[in-house]
């Protein structure tokens, strides 16, 4: 059964141009992605779920299709509310599903892998405008959605916006506005056995309709765990991470990896173990 690795929120911008005015988001997509190929070789594809460019650009777009052309598995993209869809098409028209999507609005897609199904969602308004930031799955996808599950086995879902409430209250505000719907769908089909997400920049896990959906760490920035009021919001360094999704007949265990690997691995029973 499959190994799925997921990187998310990359967030790049043009050579030269730093994202949110802080920092230069490219080497970190980079060195997650040569930390995945040095790491784990094994790995069956690639999910990338959403804010793939920054500010939508096509030369972010042509930089990430260099980037992601360094994988010789299949890599699956979704789009998240930092990118535009008519550059991210032109720049990853190769990668499968693009080319061609079921809704021609929509950069969703569906794939086999060995007895899995891959569901990729595209929850993107296709606005850069931070007050359109929020997610949206539209009835069209969400028919989509309930033919694809009920012809599927085993399914992983790849999406942007997570379809839970995080308690982060900013990013809740700009969370998917249609997730009962999608919820319904899900719970009826029974088939899902994990929803792999972006967007918060942050690890985080929850039960939903049924299964379980988490969110991963971004590539470059992160986002702060403001669970509370007197927390501040806002952009942090924390460490840049991945995940595999280990894909089974019993379900999916799925591992968050932090890009820096501290300085290598220390064995463990040393002259003074204890
Ligand atoms: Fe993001």
């Amino acid at each position: 059964m499959p190994l799925l690795a997921q990187i998310t929120d990359l967030h790049l911008r043009p050579p030269g141009v730093l994202t949110q005015r802080f920092i230069d988001t490219f080497p970190y997509a980079e060195r997650a992605v040569r930390a995945l190929m040095t790491r784990h070789p094994d790995i069956d594809a690639v999910l990338v779920t959403g804010d793939i460019a920054d500010q939508g650009e096509p030369d972010a777009y042509d930089r990430a299709a260099a980037l992601l052309a360094l994988f010789s598995v299949p890599v699956l993209v979704v789009p998240g509310n930092h990118d535009l869809k008519a550059p991210l098409r032109e720049a990853l028209v190769s990668l499968p599903g693009v080319a061609h999507p079921p809704i021609p609005s929509r950069v969703a897609h569906a794939h086999r892998l060995g007895e899995i199904t891959l569901v990729c969602l595209d929850t993107s308004i296709d606005s850069l405008n931070p007050s359109e930031f929020y997610g949206s799955l539209g009835a069209p996808q969400l028919a989509w959605i309930d033919e694809t599950l009920a012809g599927a086995g085993p399914t992983v879902i790849a999406m942007h916006h997570p379809p839970f409430e995080t308690g982060i209250a900013q990013m809740d505000k700009i969370g998917l506005t249609d997730a009962p719907a999608f919820a319904e769908i899900v719970r009826r089909h029974g088939n899902v056995m994990r929803i792999v997400c972006g967007h918060v920049h942050r690890t985080v896990v929850a039960s939903f309709a049924g299964t379980t959906a988490m969110v991963i760490p971004g590539t470059a920035h992160q986002v702060s765990m403001a669970l509370n009021d007197r927390a501040e919001f806002g952009a942090t360094l924390e460490p840049p991470a991945y995940a595999l999704h280990r894909v089974s007949a019993d379900g999916v265990v799925s591992h968050v990896g932090y890009v820096d690997d501290g300085g290598g691995v220390h064995r463990f029973g040393g002259d003074d173990d204890g």
